[in-house]
């Protein structure tokens, strides 16, 4: 399968944060043929596993969830009222067509409505809307044919457009952040598969990121890894009205080597160790500026008695926002870091 063709089939995939099974069992099919073992954990990790020479364990990272709603209330007329799941911008919600997943595991589509501007007073048409005042219509006029279409308090849902190339290089997908970390991951396990690595590989595809860097914490208390790179689709910010020194990373520059975020700062010798790498490979790199964002690397240093943990990113623009658009190229560059990484593993780090 092509790169493309996996981010595709990820970034389609529904994976709002603990209701990921459909990108769990994407990632499971794609990964499999390159690794030993796949588990699933108690609270719905993947975990795959690649024996090395060592028993040590080098953990990569990347997280399977995305940012979405529940449905908190199914009123008399059908509409439903939703509670965030992650971090939106409540300004960016109204207007668009969603995707909701019932109990059974159907699909049930709607748009979350908004009054039409001929209808709204001067001020009303230049404030955001709340989130607690919207609503999404899915086509039932009762709250019994809302239930009758299976949909029910606590149903998770996201907006959803599919992916597809906007120009030569350039696509454009819902849950890049962090669909391409998955997808780097099972790519870097297929170009990593022909050889017995040095130190056992665990391909952590974790649940709950986006409401707390959750399953990372879990994975890596369990895999007691000795070295992680987490994986991110991160901020990318070049675009009008934000500064240079503002723009937490810019597309086309390459894989994102992050200093700090705010939920951990990297030891300078997992930056030193990454940048060496890619020097002697020639592959192009940028830092992240620190301090934006939170990353699963947060929980897994933190684990134990601590793991020493680096973080590559993929440029994403508008991340959280209904579309995220990324280079391939830059994409390209984080496999071949990554990739680079774990068949160098600079020895200075164990
Ligand atoms: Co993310």
């Amino acid at each position: 399968m092509q790169p493309i063709e996996l981010l595709r089939e990820l970034s389609d995939a529904f994976g709002v944060s603990g209701f990921e099974d459909e990108v769990r069992e994407v990632l499971r099919a794609r990964v499999a043929p390159f690794v030993d073992d796949v588990s699933v954990d108690t609270l719905g990790n993947l975990i795959a596993v690649r024996h090395g020479k060592d028993k040590r364990v080098m953990m990569l990272d990347a997280h399977m969830d995305e940012v979405g709603f529940l449905v908190k209330w199914v009123d008399d007329k059908g509409y439903v009222r939703f509670a965030p799941i992650g971090g939106w911008d409540e300004r960016i919600v109204p207007g668009h067509r969603v995707v909701l997943v019932t109990r059974n595991g159907e699909k049930r589509f709607g748009v979350i409505g908004c009054a039409p501007p001929h209808i709204l007073s001067e001020e009303e048409r230049h404030k955001p809307i709340p989130m607690e005042k919207m609503f999404v219509d899915f086509g039932a006029t009762s709250r019994q044919e809302a239930t009758d279409l299976g949909i029910q308090i606590g149903d998770p849902f996201t907006i959803h457009y599919p992916f597809g190339p906007l120009c030569e290089g350039y696509v454009t997908g819902k849950a890049l952040d962090d669909r391409a970390g998955c997808a780097v991951l099972v790519e870097a396990a297929r170009r990593l598969a022909d050889r017995k690595p040095s130190l056992t590989l665990a391909f952590a595809f974790v649940f709950g990121e986006e409401v707390g860097l959750r399953g990372a914490k879990t994975a890596a208390f369990h895999l007691d890894p000795s070295i992680a790179l987490a994986v991110e689709g991160t901020i990318g910010a070049d675009m009008p009205g934000v500064p240079e020194e503002s723009q937490p990373t810019r597309l086309g520059r390459g894989p994102a080597i992050s200093v700090a975020d705010r939920s951990i700062i990297v030891s300078p010798k997992v930056v030193r160790a990454l940048e060496r790498v890619a020097d002697a490979e020639s592959i192009p790199y940028q830092y992240k500026l620190p301090t934006y964002g939170g990353t699963d690397a947060g929980s897994i240093h933190l684990s134990r008695g601590g793991v020493l943990t680096g973080i590559v990113s993929v440029p994403c623009r508008f991340i959280h926002s209904p579309v995220s658009t990324l280079r391939l190229n830059d994409f390209e560059n984080t496999i071949r870091l990554v990739t680079s990484f774990v068949r160098t593993l600079p020895g200075d780090l164990l």
